[in-house]
């Protein structure tokens, strides 16, 4: 029989391409989108500049940012189309269907669906990402029974998002904290989600249909749908005081304890003490702090017994909860602005592109006869 040749399970530890978009470091628990610490990023730059660097490799100045938010702001309706379609979705649907289903759908109706060049497929990027936000809300207020709200070409990307949701914009500590976290999720090399949209790309396929196989994979449980599931489990807790308690019987079982735990990580997430420090504000606005106290006893055990640390998602949830959002929107905001690492690694993809296409190897029967249907 055949020698089993080397076999990287989850592909770990594998390097698939080179790329200039962002670098983990995890030795020193850091991460630069484009060369810029995203520490540094957060404290001084918007959602819409950190677009803007990803996309293009450097920070704009005052008139390419105004160009830029003017062209985000522009493409911000969905068709009435998409509308009666999105009206049609079941109420159950979860909202990372919907917008997956929503994203397939603005990729037909594109005016430049089947070009694939770098113009055209950065002209789409921008219309997703301005677009994304108002599938998302209107989706999510169907569901509601509600109408959507119509964009404003003058909000920011994230005030837009808020009214979009709320048919409000919340105080400018809020929008900060928001903005913060689109920041922090944005981008972040070759993740589940990043390397399925680059696959997709390395058949010549159009970035609606990455991006839509983006969304499919961002969903799992234990890539971006652990931010939906750290506030279910932070309310199933019950408490700070019941914290101990609950996580030893999670250990007892050998279960998972979401938002804990990083593949590229072993000794902490890059971007989880400045979602923390915007997450604690959140509590101090709302007046509610015991989510993060709930987070902080199962932070310390988590260290303490099995030397395991969070994860962005794990400070991400409750401070959206705290935000006002409902859970199953937690996820769908991650696609909101993660559309930006996606896109960013499209075009880094096609501009040098070979098809992505490995290898498996065979435990299966060996060759053997087909017998005739009465002999099966
Ligand atoms: C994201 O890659 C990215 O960049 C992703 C992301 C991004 O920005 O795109 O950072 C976003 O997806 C964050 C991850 C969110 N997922 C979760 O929080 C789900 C819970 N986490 C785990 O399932 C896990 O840690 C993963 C999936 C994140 C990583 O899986 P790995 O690299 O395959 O690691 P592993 O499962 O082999 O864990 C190693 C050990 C195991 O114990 P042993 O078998 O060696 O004894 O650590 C244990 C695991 O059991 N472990 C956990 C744990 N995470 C790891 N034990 C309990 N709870 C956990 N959360």
């Amino acid at each position: 029989s055949e020698a089993t040749p080397e076999i990287k399970k989850g592909l770990v530890g594998v390097y698939a391409d080179v790329s200039t978009v962002s670098k983990v470091m995890p030795e020193t628990n850091s991460l630069t989108y484009r060369g810029y610490a995203v520490q540094d990023l957060c404290e001084n730059c918007s959602f819409e500049e950190v677009a803007y660097l990803l996309w293009n490799g450097e920070l704009p100045n005052r008139d390419q940012l105004a160009e830029f938010k003017a062209a985000e702001a522009a493409e911000r309706e969905i068709s009435p189309a998409l509308h009666r379609v999105i009206k049609d979705f079941p109420a159950s649907a979860h909202p990372m269907d919907a917008i997956r289903t929503a994203v397939s759908f603005m990729g037909m109706e594109d005016p430049e669906s089947a070009d694939v060049s770098e113009a055209a497929t950065r002209r789409k990027a921008v219309r997703l990402l301005a677009k994304i936000p108002t599938a998302i809300a209107a989706a999510h207020r169907a569901s509601k029974g509600l109408d959507p709200v119509a964009p404003d070409p003058s909000h920011s990307f994230g005030e837009n998002f808020f009214n979009l949701v709320f048919g409000k914009v919340p105080q400018p500590e809020v929008l900060k904290a928001f903005d913060v976290s689109l920041i922090l999720y944005a981008e972040h090399t070759f993740n589940a989600s990043t390397y399925t949209a680059r696959l997709v790309t390395s058949t010549g396929a159009d970035i609606h249909g990455a991006i839509t196989a983006g969304i499919a994979a961002l969903k799992g449980p234990l890539h971006g749908g652990a931010n939906e599931a750290v506030m279910h489990m932070l309310k199933e807790v019950g408490g700070p005081e019941k914290a101990e308690e609950w996580l030893s019987t999670r250990f007892d079982h050998k279960a998972l304890v979401m938002g804990f735990g990083h593949r590229v990580y072993k000794s902490g997430d890059s971007r989880v003490p400045t979602m923390t420090k915007y997450a604690e504000r959140m509590a101090e606005v709302v007046g509610d702090r015991r989510w993060m106290e709930t987070s902080r006893v199962l932070a310390a055990k988590m260290l303490k017994e099995k030397n395991i640390h969070p994860n962005l998602d794990f400070p991400a949830g409750p401070a959206y909860y705290l935000m006002g959002f409902d859970i199953p929107l937690f996820t769908p905001i991650f696609v909101a602005s993660r559309i930006t690492g996606w896109a960013a690694h499209v075009i880094e993809q096609a501009a040098d592109n070979r098809l992505i296409r490995p290898l498996s190897h065979y435990t299966g029967p060996e060759q053997r006869p087909v017998p005739p249907m009465d002999q099966r």
